[in-house]
């Protein structure tokens, strides 16, 4: 795997590539949910990228940044395994020259759910998404349905600027328990996992809103939301100092 942290000599072997891109955006930490995505572009096209950058811009509050788990060694050895052959790890004085001075913002979907209780948190994410793509120049890229409401704005945005890529939605990994796999679990001891699968059994299981909320008030979850929108219902819960979403589909109809 070549691993390339100058954007200039990113520039410079991209031109040189003419083969089918298969492009992973992540913010390392790895994990089995990551490399599903891998696994995918893997089959689908002929050279896969990854990108490894923790994303300043994305965090609406200064101590989940410092606090985001990060191992690049890991995440070396899981993409040699994966056979990627690209890991791209910019600096953020590089990938934000401009001192995020300029941003992407969408003013409809990015204000619900997430975007109500991480203020700015999709400007930050749609902007370095942006950046990405625009760098890798990608045929595919590979986004996790775990998180919804994020893939929608993908979607949006590569409608809104003509971008030449296509999006693809990729199924949420979770664990024996059903807790969907997140970089963020790296936080929670063995006891907290058991609980932090909970949120899943009870967005399968409730019949209502009302019902879930009161289900996962009485785990010890603290609730940010928990919503029924694009056939899907979504939950944001904190247990303890961890935040954590989930989605799942709803076969329901009229949603
Ligand atoms: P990160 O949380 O590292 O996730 C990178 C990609 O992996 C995202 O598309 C995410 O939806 C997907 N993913 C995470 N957990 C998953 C799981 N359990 N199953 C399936 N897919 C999963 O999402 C981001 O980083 C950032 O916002 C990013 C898009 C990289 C922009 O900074």
């Amino acid at each position: 795997m070549n691993i390339v942290t100058s954007l200039q000599e990113w520039r410079k072997i991209r031109k040189n590539l003419d083969k089918m891109i298969g492009f992973i955006p992540t913010m390392g930490h790895l994990h089995e949910g990551h490399l599903s995505l891998c696994e995918r572009a893997k089959r689908e096209t002929d050279i896969t990228v990854v990108s490894i950058f923790v994303n300043p811009a994305q965090f609406n509050e200064t101590q989940d940044f410092e606090r985001y788990p990060r191992d690049l060694e890991a995440d070396r050895r899981l993409l040699e395994q994966a056979k990627v052959d690209f890991l791209l790890a910019p600096s953020a004085h590089e990938i934000y020259p401009d001192q995020y001075q300029i941003q992407i913002m969408e003013t409809e979907l990015s204000q619900v759910l997430e975007g109500k209780f991480r203020p700015g948190h999709f400007n930050g994410m749609l902007t370095v998404v942006l950046k990405l793509l625009n760098l890798v120049q990608a045929d595919l890229a590979y986004f996790g349905e775990k998180d919804y409401q994020q893939l929608l704005l993908i979607e949006k945005m590569v409608k809104a600027f003509f971008l030449d890529v296509q999006i693809v939605a990729c199924q949420t990994v979770r664990d024996q328990h059903g807790l969907a796999l997140s970089s963020r679990n790296a936080r929670l001891n063995a006891e907290q996992k058991i609980k932090a699968a909970s949120l899943h059994t009870v967005l399968k299981t409730t019949s209502d809103l009302k019902q879930a909320i009161d289900a996962l008030n009485q785990i010890g979850f603290k609730v940010d939301y928990v919503e029924e929108k694009w056939q899907r219902r979504l939950a944001a819960v904190w247990l303890d100092e961890v935040r954590l979403i989930d989605n799942i589909l709803l076969d329901k109809k009229e949603v």
